[in-house]
């Protein structure tokens, strides 16, 4: 099989997305009839050229992080790209991962309704979303706490480099819990209430010189 993915991250490389598709895309090839080609969204002017490549591939799965419980923007400008190209070949099987920096399946559970929605419109047989929660800080967690995760893209890669199709047992144990459970709720309460939730996003401020503008309104009249 030949899958084409579509990296949909404005971090491109260094995004959490990239971490994921790598350890799905390792499980897909383990299967040697398989081959798999990486694109990026995240300029724009590349659009055109993977829209082209989308109607001549026979599996694409476009990986995002959401973004304001939707996706980001470049993610759309294609989506927009490939309704210019739609019809002009045949529609490939599409499926989408989608991952976010809250833990809770239920905030992507939106935006999966629009891209079963989308894939209608494109006439191309929808695989399904999977959805993960809680990623934004993988890149600073020990090998000990994301190994179960990575493992499980690994395994979801290579069940679908086989049947096409993403096993609906890994897809849930991704998804994990809808939503928070009362007391991991009163957890997240008590360590907000003394700041500790804050920690990570100030230290992501500070390291990109933008701390002492977290007030700034730049579109207050
Ligand atoms: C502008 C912006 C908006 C975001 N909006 C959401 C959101 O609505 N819900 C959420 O759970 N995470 C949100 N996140 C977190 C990202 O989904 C998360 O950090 C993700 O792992 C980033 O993936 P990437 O490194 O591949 O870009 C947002 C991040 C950014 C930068």
């Amino acid at each position: 099989m030949r899958l084409l993915l579509l990296n949909g991250s404005p971090r491109g490389t260094a995004g959490n997305t990239a971490i994921l598709l790598k350890h799905f895309t390792e499980g897909f090839l383990a299967n040697n009839n398989n081959s798999a080609e990486t694109g990026y969204l995240k300029r724009a002017i590349d659009h055109r050229k993977l829209a082209e490549k989308f109607t001549g591939a026979s599996a694409v799965i476009i990986a995002f992080p959401l973004y304001a419980d939707s996706m980001p923007g470049i993610v759309k400008d294609f989506i927009e790209t490939l309704g210019r190209v739609r019809g002009k070949g045949p529609s490939p099987k599409i499926g989408f991962i989608v991952q976010s920096g809250f833990p809770e399946a239920v905030h992507s559970r939106y935006v999966e309704k629009y891209l079963e929605k989308l894939a209608r419109r494109l006439d191309a047989p929808y695989l399904g979303t999977v959805i993960r929660g809680g990623v934004e800080g993988i890149q600073a967690m020990p090998p000990f706490m994301t190994r179960r995760l990575f493992m499980a893209f690994r395994s979801l890669g290579r069940h679908f480099g086989v049947t096409k199709e993403f096993h609906p047992i890994i897809v849930k144990k991704l998804a994990a819990k809808e939503r928070l459970s009362m007391v991991k709720k009163a957890v997240f309460r008590a360590c907000q209430s003394i700041g500790l939730t804050n920690m990570y996003w100030n230290m992501m401020l500070k390291k990109n010189g933008a701390f002492e503008r977290r007030f700034d309104r730049p579109y207050q009249p």
